[in-house]
């Protein structure tokens, strides 16, 4: 009886942390979701422009994409906050712990992919489709694939 209001201040503490642990968890999964959306959203940049170089878009599609390109290269980082990775969220999130640890490296890619980007909207500008065709590949080579190779889980299937 003795601890009885300290008991029932503890108890209103555990469901007071139950609940933000359970809200933040949610948070945490929308974060994801849209953090996968993001990039998917970046995946079909990059698809409209490999076929404006392939003949199968117009110069004024790939324009609209490499400038929503070279915007979400500098998004990326802020979308990794702590406590999102594999190991936190597993089955859920594909970002390797190593972005943490890494951190420097991890910066390091979204600024050569937001190099690349301001590079190739140049291109697009000014050379051929199959100028255009060169930069993409390099581009999704260091800036798409780069980062994955090192920060993402090997996606299933
Ligand atoms: C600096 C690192 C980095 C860069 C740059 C980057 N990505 Fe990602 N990408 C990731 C990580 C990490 C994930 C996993 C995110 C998760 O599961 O929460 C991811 C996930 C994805 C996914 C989702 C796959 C799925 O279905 O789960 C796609 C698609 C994707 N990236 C495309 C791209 C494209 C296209 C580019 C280049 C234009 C790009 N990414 C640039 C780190 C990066």
């Amino acid at each position: 009886m003795k601890f009885g209001n300290w008991g029932k201040v503890a108890v209103v503490a555990l469901g007071v942390a139950a609940l933000s642990s359970t809200v933040s968890a949610q948070d945490k999964e929308t974060l994801v979701k849209n953090r996968v959306d993001f990039m998917k959203a970046a995946a079909a940049d990059n698809k409209a422009i490999g076929d404006y170089a392939k003949g199968m878009a117009t110069k004024e599609q790939a324009t609209k994409a490499i400038n929503d390109l070279v915007e979400r290269s500098t998004k990326i980082v802020a979308l990794f906050p702590a406590g999102t990775s594999s190991a936190d969220m597993p089955g859920k999130s594909n970002a390797k712990p190593d972005i943490w640890t890494d951190h420097a490296k991890f910066v390091g890619i979204a600024a050569a992919l937001h190099d690349a980007a301001v590079k190739e909207a140049e291109v697009i500008k000014t050379g051929t489709p199959e100028e255009v065709g060169t930069a993409q590949a390099a581009l999704g080579r260091t800036g798409c694939g780069g980062c994955h190779g090192p920060f993402r889980e090997k996606l299933p299937g």
